[in-house]
């Protein structure tokens, strides 16, 4: 199993690859890309870790040769929020960086499974889906948009609110990536009762919660070591899955269901990523209604990301 990391020396980046060098099945080898040049010092610094994992860094020439023989590619790379800002914000400079990298994917590892951290991931992985169609690469069944995070975030605070061990605690959240387009499905929790005030207090919480570590770093970026270990688990549920397991995780994947052409759904995965798109069950009402409000922002910001690489 090759992996690879693009911006692999960031925060997420460094944090990831640290899960990994640690995490990854005995023979894998790990790639970490970066267009910082501390990139090849991360990968000696991990090097001295005594696992069986491979680790070599790569600067910014060295893209393809990173990419070659991957079977998975994690894109963590561009810039995080500052306080004030929205993940819609990040638009205009991350866009051209998913674009660029995920081209070179196509060109190096047309087959590996993509799974794009980069915000905003409503409308990057839209991007990154338009730039594969251009190269006539595209596997819908490839490319992810991580939201893990959204999920581990929702396990703790309920875990937290009702007194429970987060490890027991197991919530589905679908939809988007941005506010309300995160929606976490609290009626589906199991063995848990909730209130409708303790319901609506989660729910924007837990679709709020970046903007809490945003505010807490105080201009220092933000999510970097939740988010390292919300990817992590992304990556090792898709290497069991690849190896044989039967796994779910919720995700962002092209659906083109009635709700957006890229949906959070549980997704079977297996050994070619998507092995199938699980429905996600009956809606509360007042789930069905945060659904019904926000699918119209959801469709403009796949809009959005399809427009940059086709216009
Ligand atoms: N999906 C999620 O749930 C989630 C959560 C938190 C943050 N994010 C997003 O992840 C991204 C990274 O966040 P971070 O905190 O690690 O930022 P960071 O600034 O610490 O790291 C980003 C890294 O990307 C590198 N980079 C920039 N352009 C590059 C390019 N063209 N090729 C390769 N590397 C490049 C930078 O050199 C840097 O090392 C941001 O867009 C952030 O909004 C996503």
């Amino acid at each position: 199993m090759k992996v690879a990391v693009l911006g692999a020396a960031g925060g997420i980046g460094q944090a990831l690859s640290l899960l990994l060098k640690t995490q990854l099945p005995a023979g894998s080898e790990l790639a970490l890309y970066d267009v910082a040049p501390v990139v090849p010092g991360v990968a000696v610094d991990l090097s001295h870790i005594p696992t069986d994992v491979k680790v070599a860094g790569f600067g910014k020439d060295d893209l393809a040769q990173a990419l070659t023989g991957c079977d998975i590619v994690l894109i963590p790379a561009g810039v995080p929020r500052k306080p004030g800002m929205d993940r819609s914000d990040l638009f205009n400079i991350n866009a051209g960086i998913v674009r660029n990298l995920v081209e070179a994917i196509a060109d190096n590892a047309p087959e590996a499974c993509i799974g794009i951290i980069t915000n905003p991931v409503n409308t990057t992985v839209a991007i990154a889906a338009e730039a594969l169609k251009a190269k006539g690469v595209y596997n819908k069944n490839k490319l992810f948009g991580v939201t893990t995070l959204d999920v581990i975030r929702a396990e703790t605070f309920v875990a937290e609110l009702k007194g429970l061990s987060a490890t027991n605690v197991h919530v589905p959240v679908i939809g988007g990536h941005s506010g309300t387009t995160i929606l976490p499905l609290l009626s589906q929790v199991k063995g848990v009762e909730l209130t409708d005030e303790e319901v609506a207090s989660l729910t924007t919480r837990i679709q709020n919660a970046g903007t809490e570590v945003v505010e807490a770093k105080a201009g220092g970026g933000s999510a970097t070591l939740s988010m390292g270990q919300a990817a992590a688990r992304f990556c090792l549920s898709l290497v069991a899955a690849m190896k044989g397991d039967n796994v779910v995780e919720y995700t962002y994947v092209e659906t083109n269901s009635d709700d957006a052409e890229f949906f959070s759904h549980p997704v079977r995965l297996g050994p070619n990523g998507v092995e199938e798109i699980l429905p996600y069950g009956e809606l509360s009402a007042f789930e069905q209604n945060a659904k019904d409000a926000m699918l119209e922002g959801l469709r403009g910001d796949i809009k959005l990301g399809q427009d940059f690489v086709n216009n």
